[in-house]
């Protein structure tokens, strides 16, 4: 069945479906496709609806050099320089969440806990854009701040969820932002555009290892507050 012949799945079957896939086929997703879902993506609501996201999609040679330049980077241990301090420590039971979403993913990936390599390359990945034949960084422009972040959260979900429902696997990934000054010099965008985060996609490869990890979640009762 083509794409264009595929019945989209119902809202709730692509929230419960979506997960984050770290391993494409090289196939790329057709253009019509694309202009379909970044359209879709523009229905995201946003405060004032200022729409303050700025998507940037690579593919084809753009996405090859970028990532040289990415996996480079990484493997030479340079230090980052994201546009927003990435040092945040995650304690109590964030730390349980964060520890918990690591083992499945290096469960899952067969890497044990003291092989520093073994990670170092796992997490190089992310560089790699997961062999994705697509990326979007999303750039917010100066002076934006934590209330427009907030709209780029909703509208990368909006995103996800429309490739999702076509079939589409994506991973939005804060590790695409750790050196904007290389994708913006790759992608000639101005020092005022400022990076938030990145999101590969494509088409699943179901033989990569690190697509069999599998996260939960926290029940409801333990975290809505309901009053009345
Ligand atoms: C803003 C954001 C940044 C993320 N950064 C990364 C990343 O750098 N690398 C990665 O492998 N996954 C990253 N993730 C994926 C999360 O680990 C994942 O969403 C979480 O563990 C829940 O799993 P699921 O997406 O499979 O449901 C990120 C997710 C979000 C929303």
């Amino acid at each position: 069945m083509s794409i264009a012949e595929r019945p989209t799945m119902n809202l709730d079957e692509a929230i419960r479906l979506r997960r984050s896939v770290r391993g494409f086929l090289p196939r790329e997703v057709p253009q019509e496709t694309l202009r379909e879902v970044f359209a879709l993506a523009q229905f995201a609501p946003s405060n004032c609806n200022v729409q303050p996201w700025t998507p940037h999609v690579v593919s084809g040679d753009k996405l090859r050099r970028l990532r040289e330049a990415l996996v480079a980077a990484g493997m030479r241990d340079e230090p980052i320089k994201p546009d927003w301090p990435a040092d945040g420590k995650f304690v109590g039971i964030y730390r349980e969440r964060q520890v918990g979403a690591a083992q499945a993913l290096y469960g899952a990936m067969g890497v044990v806990r003291n092989d520093t390599v073994g990670r170092k390359l796992a997490y190089i990945r992310n560089h790699a854009f997961f062999d994705a034949p697509h990326a979007v960084l999303i750039f917010m422009q100066e002076p934006f701040d934590t209330r427009e972040a907030t709209d780029i959260g909703m509208y990368a979900q909006t995103l996800m969820l429309a490739l999702t429902a076509r079939g589409i696997g994506s991973c939005a990934q804060g590790a695409l932002g750790l050196f904007p000054d290389i994708v913006r010099e790759q992608l000639a965008i101005p020092s005022n555009f400022k990076l938030l985060f990145g999101i590969s996609f494509g088409y699943e490869d179901n033989e990569v290892k690190a697509n069999g990890a599998r996260v939960e979640r926290a029940q409801v009762d333990d975290v809505v507050h309901f009053h009345r």
